[in-house]
């Protein structure tokens, strides 16, 4: 790759597999340059917007909550791609809250069927939330919006989640 933008390329053509697997290295080498989690949370923002733009999935908004050091039980906005969002979200609500109080994956097909679903944006569908968990605690949340109902599936939990272990591990929080 002779520059960084070139990471948010994707060739046209790929399965959904391909490009999650090359957000997955693309995110390994970047991350090896430096552990700040500002640095990697905000270009692995930008690979999976642009890995799922590339695949034609209509992604509004992908990015993280962080744990709130100064304000416990809270999530705070981390880096993200998309429009402005809400800044805050206890842990427990919403749908970013429920993956951060379960420590599990929230794969919602309808968001509008979800209790509690926190719309920061009324255009959104359907979402997928991969918590970011090392030692049984919880750093904070991948959040990724869609326009479409039914926008995420088996196969994005998969890669999301093997992304969440990448992140978790080559992060200093
Ligand atoms: N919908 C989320 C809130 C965050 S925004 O989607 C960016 C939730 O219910 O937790």
């Amino acid at each position: 790759m002779p520059n960084h933008a070139d990471h948010s390329n994707y060739s046209a053509g790929l399965s959904k597999s391909e490009v999650l697997e090359s957000v997955l290295l693309s995110y390994e080498a970047l991350s090896s340059d430096t552990s700040n989690w500002v640095a990697n949370l905000a270009n692995c923002s930008s690979l999976v917007w642009h890995a799922y733009h590339s695949l034609g999935i209509k992604v509004n908004w992908a990015g993280f909550y962080v744990l709130n050091k100064e304000v416990e039980g809270e999530l705070i906005l981390g880096p993200f791609h998309g429009k402005v969002a809400c800044q805050t979200i206890k842990i427990g609500k919403g749908v970013c809250g429920a993956a951060a109080q379960t420590k599990e994956t929230q794969l919602v097909a309808n968001v509008h069927e979800f209790p509690g679903h926190i719309a920061c944006d009324g255009d959104t569908n359907s979402e997928i939330v991969v918590p970011l968990v090392k030692d049984n605690v919880t750093f904070g949340v991948l959040d990724i919006d869609c326009l479409e109902l039914n926008g995420f599936d088996a196969t994005d939990r998969e890669y999301l989640e093997k992304l969440a272990q990448l992140i978790i591990h080559s992060c200093t929080w």
